[in-house]
């Protein structure tokens, strides 16, 4: 079953001489399970394909089907509700909540959504993501690996549709450092 159709996808950021052409005409599709990896050079697009795909930024023009759903034809709360739910975006520079402690980041998504934490899964993630006795610690008592684990369990606590993984393990070393 096809998840995720792009179709001649364009986004220009700036006008003038600032203009950037950060995407140009991508079109691809993802079927249910497949594990796609977009690969290029710094600049050439990635991190603003991925927001475009998490519906945190907006093409200039083309298609984004999720799940067969034109995604950027729903309103803004439809769209919010489509972030929580069926998104899980793992940003390349981690957007923790500054004023939140670990296990308020990871279940955030959970709780903008008004629904009750599973706590089974919360500790499956907490133990998972090597992040058991950090639970109280916000983000920035954490190192740059625990922080960028605390975003992955963020991105996972909703059991999304789809993960977007911005470049997830830049911070791979140090996991390997401290388990
Ligand atoms: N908000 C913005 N305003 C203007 N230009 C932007 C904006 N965001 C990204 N760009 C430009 O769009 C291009 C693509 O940026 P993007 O962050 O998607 O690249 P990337 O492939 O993720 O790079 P990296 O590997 O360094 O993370 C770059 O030229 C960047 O300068
Ligand atoms: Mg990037």
């Amino acid at each position: 079953m096809e998840i995720l159709r792009v179709e001649n996808l364009t986004k220009v950021y700036g006008q003038g001489e600032n203009e950037v052409r950060a995407l140009d005409g991508i079109s691809f599709s993802i079927k249910q399970g497949e594990f796609l990896a977009i690969i290029g050079p710094s600049g050439s697009g990635k991190s603003t394909l991925l927001h475009i795909l998490g519906a945190v930024d907006v093409p200039t023009s083309g298609k984004v089907y999720m799940e067969g759903k034109d995604v950027f034809q729903q309103n803004e709360e439809q769209l919010a509700i489509f972030r929580r739910r069926q998104v899980g975006l793992i940003y390349q520079f981690y957007n923790l909540i500054p004023v939140l402690d670990v296990q308020e980041n990871i279940t955030l998504p959970v709780l903008m959504d008004g629904r009750k934490v599973n706590q089974s899964r919360l500790q499956e993630m907490i133990k998972m993501l090597h992040l058991q006795g950090r639970e109280k610690h916000l983000p920035n008592q954490l190192s740059g690996g625990q922080q960028q684990r605390v975003s992955i369990g963020r991105a996972l606590m909703n059991e999304p549709s789809i993960v977007l993984a911005d470049e997830p393990t830049g911070a791979y070393e140090i996991v390997q450092q401290k388990s």
